[in-house]
């Protein structure tokens, strides 16, 4: 509730929330971690700070600066194609970036891919029936995004971020979930609700319910041995 009015509290509280989902699985200290569209990088810092080699891809160079400093050694880049050799990496992360691509799949491949075998995929993104899935035209997306998005300029006097099927897509939990079953490349480790405290593994075990009440999908996956 805060994101607006507190960026560096917010971002910092679910950057050390990440970090510890991470280290329930993989200790930081010594890994070399991905992190793809990681914005303006309070993930990255917060891994830097956890002793991993952390590295931020970022393709909008507006993103980076986002919070009025470049994180350091940040690399312009895109998910679909990252200028990395295969296994690169001991933990490949992606907060929020999902709903943002209009290939979710080609884009998890991609993570997969320099993911070094054995190694954590971490990616986490809000769905689209999720309350807050049409971002900051929510809760109104549920009458339609065109509605919402007109709405959203008409209360602000200015356009809103996202538009769907051009920065927004709409992506959803059950679709996911069997994707990914789907791939003989990852096993999943864990699939929950990132955000709440409790009987969060179970609402993305109940169809319909979970497009709702998930809010937003953490999928842990682990690539399989090739
Ligand atoms: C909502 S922001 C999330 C930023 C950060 N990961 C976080 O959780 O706060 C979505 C990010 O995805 C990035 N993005 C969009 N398309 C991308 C792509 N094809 N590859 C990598 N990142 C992408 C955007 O530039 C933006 O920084």
């Amino acid at each position: 509730m805060q994101e607006q009015a507190d960026p560096e509290y917010c971002y910092g509280l679910l950057a050390r929330d990440a970090a510890q989902q991470v280290e329930k699985h993989v200790p930081l200290k010594g890994a070399t971690v991905v992190d793809i569209g990681g914005g303006s990088g309070h993930f990255t810092e917060e891994f830097r700070r956890r002793g991993a080699q952390s590295f931020l891809f970022e393709p909008d160079p507006g993103e980076l600066y986002g919070h009025g400093r470049k994180p350091e050694g940040a690399v312009v880049a895109d998910g679909y194609l990252l200028p990395l050799a295969d296994g690169t990496a001991d933990v490949t992360f992606s907060s929020n970036v999902l709903e943002h691509v209009s290939d979710p799949q080609t884009f998890l491949s991609e993570m997969v891919r320099v993911t070094r075998p054995g190694g954590l995929i971490y990616v986490s993104f809000t769905n689209w029936y999720s309350p807050w899935g049409g971002h900051e035209t929510a809760p109104w997306h549920y009458l339609g995004a065109e509605r919402a998005r007109a709405r959203y300029e008409r209360r602000t006097g200015r356009a809103a971020k996202h538009t769907l099927g051009e920065n927004l897509f709409a992506v959803h939990v059950g679709p996911t979930l069997r994707h990914v079953r789907s791939r003989d490349d990852v096993r999943i480790v864990s699939a929950r609700s990132r955000y709440w405290p409790f009987l969060a593994g179970a609402i993305t075990r109940v169809p319909g319910l979970r497009e709702f009440a998930t809010w937003n999908l953490l999928l842990i996956l682990r690539r399989c041995p090739s």
